[in-house]
């Protein structure tokens, strides 16, 4: 496997991959540049459903996700679509998938399917290098602060996407979540410092009422976004991209209006998390 960064903090392009029969060692070199990259890349793939589940089986175990629509077939496939009459589409906005979860899931393997001909690339930005541009005074205030995180706001029945075109393909309405993290945790595998907070599902810092956390939360939020901590998924057919919840956000463009895409994802199984 070689690789070329994608940008200078965050992201990898890898080549010399065939994601149908990779294993063993290849593998893990996979996994930790997934880990320390924060996304991986990789084009002109051919996985079939069957191998996208035995990718993902041989990776660690899936998470199957509380909303999205599964395949028929495949109920392990997780169906991201925004067909070409919906104005709303999913993970449109700054956020880590599942950290609403006691014990997240560490990623996702995201396969494209159907593309628009222009637009719906997928932005991610790097947590550590995140953490590690906070001045020193933000990064004592943080130390020891846990947060409390859910997803009843975005999906629960009367939430952000049942307003939306979005809200009657998506299931789990009487699901409830919550979970608390510590707001600085250290990377399962890496060891690296990140900030797990996200505007998504982050609703208040443990010990503080939503309207005392906002100042800080907003702008540990505002701080984590530079343009220089942020790479651009470009996605083309055939490209499958592999990303650490734990590592990144990612915040999927909506700018293709009257045309469908549709991606496979499958969640990754992860770890719980400690400061
Ligand atoms: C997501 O998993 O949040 C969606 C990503 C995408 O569709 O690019």
């Amino acid at each position: 496997m070689e690789w070329t960064p994608m940008a200078d903090k965050v992201g990898a392009e890898a080549t010399g991959v065939d994601l149908a029969t990779i294993d063993g060692e290849e593998l893990e070199a996979l996994k930790a540049l997934v880990h320390d990259r924060g996304v991986v890349v990789l084009r002109d793939q051919t996985l079939t459903p069957e191998q996208h589940i035995v990718l993902a089986e041989r990776w660690g175990g899936i998470d199957i996700n509380n909303y999205f629509p599964l395949q028929d077939e495949y109920p392990q496939i997780a169906i991201v679509r925004k067909g070409a009459d919906q104005q709303t589409n999913i993970g449109g906005a700054w956020h880590t998938d599942h950290s609403y979860d006691q014990v997240p899931a560490m990623g996702s393997i995201l396969v494209a399917r159907t593309l628009p001909p222009s637009g719906g690339d997928t932005l991610f930005a790097h947590m550590g290098a995140a953490y590690d541009a906070l001045d020193e005074e933000t990064k004592a205030e943080i130390e020891d602060l846990k947060a409390f995180h859910t997803a009843d706001h975005v999906y629960k029945e009367g939430g952000i996407y049942a307003h939306t075109d979005q809200g009657k393909d998506l299931r789990g309405q009487d699901v409830e979540t919550g979970a608390v993290h510590p707001v600085v945790i250290r990377h399962p595998q890496t060891g690296r410092r990140l900030l797990y907070v996200n505007g998504s599902f982050t609703i208040n810092f443990v010990g503080q009422s939503r309207e005392e956390s906002l100042p800080l939360l907003q702008r540990l939020l505002a701080a984590a976004l530079t343009d220089d901590n942020q790479c651009r998924v470009e996605w083309k057919p055939g490209t499958v991209a592999i990303w650490d919840n734990r590592t990144t956000w990612h915040n999927a463009m909506n700018d293709y209006h009257g045309h469908a895409r549709e991606m496979h994802r499958i969640t990754l199984s992860g770890d719980a998390l400690a400061a």
